[in-house]
């Protein structure tokens, strides 16, 4: 199986750092945003290859998952195996690029994906959350393999006033992942079986307020539907649109994660606040980072 992973953005909102620095090579830590993502969708042993979706500006984003034996070699002859080591894995992971040569939306990125995945299932990662436990994908999965091999995504509840930033589904209960039969409908590991999906609605018309993490397995048939799918909210190809489409011919599951099995890397803010919170969650980060606060006087609001 082949995990997509859409990086083709102009990433706006991080102007002007982006000028010159895709959006998903700015650092959480010390590894690219990015590689999280690449790590994260080669968790599941299914897994084989990560197919980046980029666009022909971003070269620096090829050349990060190459190898550098010169850099890897110079680190060495000074002693620094665990620079060269970081290097070398980097370079060694199971990476493969397609291009978006136009930005016309999300399913419009995914569709120039479709080679790679040749009929199969497949997995989508959106690039902006940091998912630390690596354990959606093998969630999604498993729900999948319940259901015959059906799409499932992963959704979280959010307030009313948001869900007009996402996709929302509509759908009832079904089961639950196993160790999670106690669970609240709207609670982590509640499974849904999904009976429409809306991209970006209004917060009065939004069937419901649990909304697409943006962590997906896919059937073909939503692959084959992107090929036609027309611009809807914002112009775009949405790639919510070929999932409702998908709805008439196929069954689609939703499991619920915990909203906060996730960082949010996709604005400025919520950035910094993934650097600070996952330092202070790292022992390799925590002290230095935690001295250089109180060095200050500490951190309040
Ligand atoms: C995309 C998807 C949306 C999903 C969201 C999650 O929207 O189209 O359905 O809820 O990611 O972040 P975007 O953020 O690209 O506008």
């Amino acid at each position: 199986m082949k995990a997509i992973i859409p990086a083709a953005g102009l990433g706006t909102r991080f102007l002007p750092s982006t000028k010159c620095t895709p959006k998903e090579m700015l650092p959480v830590l010390d590894k690219p945003v990015i590689q999280y993502v690449v790590e994260e969708a080669l968790e599941p042993e299914e897994v084989t290859d990560a197919i980046i979706v980029s666009s022909p500006d971003k070269p620096s984003l090829l050349s990060y998952f190459q190898p550098d034996l010169s850099l890897e070699q110079l680190l060495r002859g000074r002693g620094k195996e665990a620079y060269a080591d970081a290097v070398a894995e980097a370079g060694a992971l199971p990476v493969d690029f397609r291009f978006q040569y136009k930005p016309k939306g999300l399913g419009h990125a995914i569709r120039s994906a479709a080679d790679a995945v040749a009929g199969e299932s497949f997995l989508v990662l959106l690039g902006d959350y940091v998912v630390p436990a690596r354990d959606i994908c093998d969630k999604m999965l498993a729900v999948s393999a319940e259901h015959g091999g059906a799409s499932v995504i992963a959704v979280a509840p959010c307030a009313p006033e948001e869900v007009s930033r996402y996709g929302v589904i509509a759908g009832e209960r079904a089961g639950s992942l196993p160790g999670a039969e106690g669970a609240g409908d709207e609670e982590p590991g509640a499974v849904w079986r999904v009976s429409g999906l809306v991209e970006k609605p209004e917060a009065s018309e939004a069937p419901s307020n649990l909304y697409i993490v943006g962590r997906y397995l896919l059937s073909p048939l939503v692959m084959d539907l992107l090929e036609d799918q027309t611009p809807g909210a914002g112009g775009e190809i949405q790639l919510t649109d070929a999932m409702e489409r998908s709805l008439d011919r196929e069954a689609m599951y939703a499991v619920v994660i915990d909203p906060l099995s996730g960082y949010d890397t996709g604005t400025p803010s919520g950035w910094i606040a993934t650097n600070a919170l996952m330092a202070a969650a790292d022992p390799r980060f925590a002290g230095g980072f935690w001295d250089a606060v109180e060095e200050r006087g500490g951190l309040s609001r």
